[in-house]
């Protein structure tokens, strides 16, 4: 099979035709698939078939080490490397938290001091209407602001934790000792360097940031809230209608995304996240 790739009608996107990601990675379709994630910033595979190891394996060998997330008891039983996504019930305990996981606009994990690089999403249970998985462009928010915002945003960075943002839904997970223990605040740059190709690109959220360092919090939450109205706006927008078999990837130093609810069907999807290697390359003066 022959590498397709065909961007999306959209800001961002891209669908990736003639992989097969049960099938051994080369180096070289790695490498084309890794440079087609740093242009399009979110990759669709279609009709894929494949088991939890299977798409742990795939996802690693095309886009580096995987990331066990901190909430443990979502993890898959065949390998901590994939987080289960669900609102399925089984044995009377919920494989996720009540209202819809991530229904918040985030980029996963920026509360790490070394925050990830990608998440990937593979579906293998979908609702009949409802449940996209919407993602933002933080290249584009970056590029377009206006030149008042981004003089008040060069040089600073923000906080961000796991519990820190404005999220509209309240902290839905209790952390054990253990977990809360593994996530202090950290600190990031707002602007952040893609590492491929250098592009600058937003890099709060209301998911996780919990406010621009030295400015005080009202000033801060008015910055931040301009920050997001701009970056949320529709033409920076794609949303992914789910088939079940798609896996879709989002490149998490220049993306954010929101899980949607609207639906009652079962929708479960498995989760791998990639990264985590290194801390935020820092924006260069303007
Ligand atoms: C996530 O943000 O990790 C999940 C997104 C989704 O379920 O659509």
């Amino acid at each position: 099979m022959t590498l397709s790739i065909i961007p999306f009608d959209a800001p961002l996107g891209a669908e990736i035709q003639g992989v097969d990601l049960a099938a051994p990675m080369t180096p070289g379709l790695a490498k084309d698939l890794r440079a087609a994630m740093a242009k399009h910033l979110v990759l669709v595979f279609r009709e894929q078939r494949l088991s939890a190891l299977s798409y742990a394996a795939a996802m690693r060998s095309a886009f580096g080490a995987l990331v066990p997330h901190i909430l443990d008891q979502y993890h898959h039983e065949d390998t901590h490397d994939v987080s289960v996504i669900s609102n399925v019930v089984e044995g009377g305990k919920s494989r996720t938290t009540k209202a819809p996981a991530g229904a918040y606009w985030h980029s996963d994990l920026s509360y790490m001091a070394g925050p990830s690089d990608a998440t990937f999403l593979y579906a293998l249970e979908v609702p009949s209407d409802g449940g996209d998985t919407v993602f933002a462009d933080m290249v584009r928010a970056y590029e377009t602001l206006p030149e008042s915002l981004k003089r008040a945003i060069e040089g600073r960075s923000a906080i961000h934790h796991m519990f820190g943002g404005k999220r509209g839904y309240e902290a839905k997970v209790t952390l054990t000792p253990e977990q809360a223990a593994r996530i202090p605040e950290v600190v990031h740059p707002i602007v952040r360097v893609h590492p491929v190709d250098g592009r600058r690109a937003l890099f709060v959220n209301p998911g996780f940031t919990r406010g621009i360092v030295g400015m005080e919090p009202a000033e801060s939450d008015d910055l931040l809230h301009a920050l997001y109205a701009h970056a949320t706006r529709p033409e920076f927008q794609y949303a992914h209608k789910w088939r079940v078999g798609d896996v879709v990837g989002g490149d998490n130093r220049a993306t954010i995304h929101t899980a949607s609810g609207g639906y009652t069907e079962p929708r479960t999807l498995y989760r791998a996240i990639v990264g985590c290697g290194a801390p935020v390359a820092g924006a260069r003066a303007a």
